[in-house]
């Protein structure tokens, strides 16, 4: 008996390609086709399995650097319309993050809709991996919110367009250290912008949240002499860190913000830029792990500038977790992970500097550089290569995709 007969599974496919020049249909609830056509998304599939009562949504948005990854987020969403449009969103700043980290890999993402806490079972995401695996490598998918290392195994167990696998089954497990790194490159890139030096040395940094990424951080940043200043809404764990690193606890998180210091890193949460924060900042620098931390982007980016404060795009400078998983991707080794995040330096000092020549906000000074590399590498596609489907991005350099 076949063990997913048709009858209980629907894909829905919506694809278009972004040369595409005119779109007819439109929804007036909800116009999915220009929704995907202005943000340039290539796929969209919707997975349904009632039997496990699995309800997702893969979405590839652009592949011209390599197959799309990024992780699958399991979340009660309020409405279908809301699930759609985070995994809308959320696959396109992979495109972003990907181009801009050297990485030859487009974006995607998938989000499962349910809750985290009551609603997994095996069978749910080892269909979930059933459907991952239909797409043959144009979405690889990883761990995100919501998920635990043992969904990914099973999910695993389905297909092997998986990253962030355990150690023990090959995989390139906790990437907090090496997002850590990246950071700790980037903050250093940063300072050599503000000072003139990348020596964190005497550095007043300021750390908000005291959890996988940003220990690692301090224990980098205290090493080189930088004095540290540690806040977490939890306060035995800042107190912990103080204890093992040295500096100073915040007492209260909220006046992080305001302190007297050289660096702002922002490691807990996102919309910590807005308009309350940026009349208490004092320091010259802003960067850390924490996502989405311009609370409006075009808005805050913007201020950040006009105040002259040195900002690294979030999605660049805590790139260290993609650029460990992709490294998995070539047979995983810890020490060329650490190596790669280690680029983020060069590459923070790019975006600042193109920042600087155009006077744009750092935020778009990075899009443009992402945006600027999908087009030129894409161009090259348009040269025949005999063997351009074992060599580069696509072949060897995958040994996890090839049997
Ligand atoms: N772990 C990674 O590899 C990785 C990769 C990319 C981005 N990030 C982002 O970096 C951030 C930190 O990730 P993590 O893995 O270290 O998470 P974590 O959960 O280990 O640490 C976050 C810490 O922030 C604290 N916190 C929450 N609200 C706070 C507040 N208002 N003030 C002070 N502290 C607060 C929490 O108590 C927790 O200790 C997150 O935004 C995450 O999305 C992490």
């Amino acid at each position: 008996m076949e063990a997913f007969p048709h009858k209980d599974y629907a894909y829905i496919f919506f694809s278009l390609t972004t040369d595409q020049k005119t779109l007819n249909y439109s929804s007036s609830k909800f116009p999915i086709f220009d929704e995907l056509y202005n943000n340039e998304h290539e796929q969209v599939v919707i997975c349904s399995d009632p039997d496990t009562g699995l309800k997702a949504i893969i979405a590839i948005h652009n592949t011209t650097l390599g197959p799309s990854l990024g992780g699958t987020r399991m979340w009660n969403y309020e409405s279908e319309e809301a699930a759609l449009r985070d995994v809308l969103r959320l696959s396109r700043g992979m495109t972003y993050k990907s181009a801009i980290s050297g990485l030859n890999l487009g974006g995607g993402k998938a989000i499962i809709i349910g809750d985290a806490r009551t609603d997994k079972t095996e069978a749910l995401f080892r269909a979930f991996g059933r459907f991952v695996d239909g797409l043959g490598g144009r979405y690889i998918t990883a761990e995100d919110v919501g998920m635990t290392e043992k969904e990914m195994e099973w999910i695993y167990s389905e297909t092997k367009y998986v990253t962030g696998i355990p150690k023990a089954l090959g995989g390139s497990g906790n990437p907090s250290p090496v997002t850590a790194y990246g950071v700790y490159m980037g903050v250093k890139a940063c300072a050599k912008k503000a000072y003139g030096s990348d020596s964190l040395e005497g550095k007043k940094i300021a750390l908000q949240g005291a959890g996988n990424v940003a220990s690692s951080f301090a224990r980098h940043a205290a090493k080189e002499g930088a004095k540290l200043y540690i806040s977490d809404i939890y306060e035995d764990k800042a107190k912990a860190l103080v204890e093992e690193v040295g500096g100073e606890l915040v007492n209260n998180p909220d006046d992080i913000y305001g302190l007297d210091v050289d660096i702002f890193t922002p490691s807990a949460l996102g919309g910590v830029i807005n308009d309350d924060t940026l009349k208490q900042f004092k320091c010259d620098i802003i960067a850390g792990a924490a996502n989405n931390v311009l609370d409006e982007e075009d808005k805050h980016g913007q201020m950040l500038l006009d105040k002259g404060i040195i900002y690294a795009p979030d999605y660049v400078i805590n790139a260290g977790g993609i650029i460990n998983i992709a490294s998995e991707l070539e047979g995983y080794d810890e020490e060329r992970a650490l190596n790669n995040a280690g680029n983020i330096y060069n590459t923070i000092t790019d975006i600042l500097s193109y920042s600087e020549e155009h006077g744009i906000p750092a935020h778009k000074a990075s899009n443009a550089l992402a945006e600027k590399r999908i087009e030129t590498v894409g161009k090259i596609k348009n040269k025949y290569s005999s063997n351009a489907h074992v060599s580069g991005r696509f072949g060897s350099m995958y040994k996890r995709f090839i049997d």
